[in-house]
């Protein structure tokens, strides 16, 4: 039997578990977690770090593995193109590569010499070095090598640069620390799957996003599909992932960017070769029927995947993140019957009760997420409305935390064509 050793026990890995097993795989999961979510799906589980390259070496060795695989977590993808790189097993792009797309400081710099718009920026160890450059405020300051927008924050000011870089430095594993210009505009996430010169852009979503209280936390609260852009923008964003594609070395991958759109213009902010994370590879199967988990092990594989049976997203999307104010957990309530009462698509769970919220970092904070669609904005909203009158989060004492405020009862959906 053929041997796929996991890297993480995330919820997309549940499916990607399940579907290797279906494929004829025993499957060996890696998380240094004691109960990671994805655990009672897998033959195996070892407690090690994902992160440790050369223990998960040692796994697939001693487990004979025939790919290492991970879909969904930079420094995970890292890892597997490592392993299977010093023993000759199939993976989507060389290690080098790997790093490149997982350090904003290698990112950047190859977008720049390849001619990708992105924003101007520099890359920093030390404070002193963005006092002498000449970069427009506001700027965006953020590590070089972590995510979920931790330690990113824009600063007005070079007086508030200076917290910020600090902030970031704390969350930067390699000690360096990207400052760039802010761009105005609406963000969008772009997916798609490339194959040869073919992007198959599968969707484009719209991140609404909050610089939540005093220190301006960035909060991405909702994503909407069809994103709000002109038509030109949407090809260009086809343009820009074949572009990213062609500088990075990347055939037959998943992509997704993250970017400004200014008129029909994109600013890439960052992309990663991957599929997204948390409930997004549910999210596509559901808008768009493509299965990004099953294009994912395909692409370690070396296969073509199957795009015949996807299509264009043909309803409005709303991704709705729920966020609590800083505190425990005590309950959370209402969400059961939404299902049932076709008021919701997909709900996950990021923590459960008992679990602690931190309001001061967006990844802290966040309980759950739900998808709502509907055939036309006056449903969507209705729906949405409905969903957010029903669901609260409760601390120990009883007293409300949810946030409903961050929810997106005042914005416009683009309509369905
Ligand atoms: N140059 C920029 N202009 C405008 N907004 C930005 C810029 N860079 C980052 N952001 C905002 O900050 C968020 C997090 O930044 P990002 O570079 O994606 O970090 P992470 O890797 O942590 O996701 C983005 O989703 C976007 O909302
Ligand atoms: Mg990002």
């Amino acid at each position: 039997m053929k041997t796929a050793v996991v890297l993480g026990g995330t919820v997309p890995h549940i499916d990607l578990i399940c579907q290797l097993k279906e494929r004829g795989f025993k499957t060996v999961l890696v998380d240094y977690g004691a109960n990671p979510p994805a655990k009672p799906y897998a033959d195996e589980h070892i407690m090690e770090s994902t992160l440790d390259k050369e223990a998960v070496l040692g796994i697939a060795k001693a487990h004979n593995a025939d790919i290492v695989i991970s879909t969904s977590v930079d420094q995970a993808n890292v890892v597997c193109c490592y392993v299977a790189e010093k023993l000759g097993l199939p993976h989507p792009y060389s290690y080098e590569t790997a790093l490149d797309v997982t350090d904003k400081v290698r990112m950047k710099a190859i977008m720049h010499q390849n001619g990708i718009e992105t924003s101007r920026h520099i890359s920093i160890s030390e404070f002193e070095e963005l006092k002498s450059a000449d970069l427009r405020f506001p700027i965006m300051i953020k590590p070089a090598d972590s995510n979920s927008a931790k330690g990113v924050k824009k600063a007005e000011n070079i007086y508030e640069a200076e917290a910020d870089f600090e902030l970031a430095k704390g969350y930067s594993r390699n000690g360096m620390v990207i400052a760039e210009e802010f761009v105005e505009g609406p963000e969008i996430s772009a997916y798609g799957y490339i194959c040869g010169n073919e992007p198959h852009v599968i969707m484009i979503q719209e991140r609404i996003s909050t610089y939540d209280g005093a220190d301006k936390v960035i909060k991405c609260y909702a994503s909407l599909a069809p994103a709000r852009i002109s038509e030109k923008a949407k090809e260009n964003a086809a343009k820009t992932l074949m572009q990213i594609a062609k500088a990075f070395k990347l055939d037959n991958t998943p992509l997704f960017f993250q970017g400004i759109v200014r008129g029909d213009d994109i600013s890439v902010i960052e992309f990663a070769p991957r599929t997204g994370g948390g409930i997004s590879t549910q999210t596509m199967k559901k808008a768009a029927n493509f299965d990004f988990i099953s294009a994912s092990i395909d692409s370690w594989l070396g296969n073509q995947p199957d795009f015949t049976k996807s299509h264009p997203v043909s309803r409005l999307y709303a991704v709705n993140q729920v966020y609590a104010d800083t505190g425990v957990i005590g309950a959370i309530c209402g969400w059961d019957e939404l299902e049932k009462d076709g008021l919701i698509d997909i709900i996950s769970f990021y923590r459960g009760v008992h679990a602690k919220t931190d309001a001061s970092s967006a990844g802290s904070s966040r309980v759950f997420v739900m998808v709502v669609s509907g055939d036309n904005e006056k449903q969507i909203k209705e729906k949405i409305g409905a969903v957010f009158s029903r669901i609260d989060v409760l601390d120990e004492n009883g007293r409300s935390m949810i946030r409903k405020d961050l929810n997106l009862a005042d914005i416009e959906f683009a309509s369905i064509e």
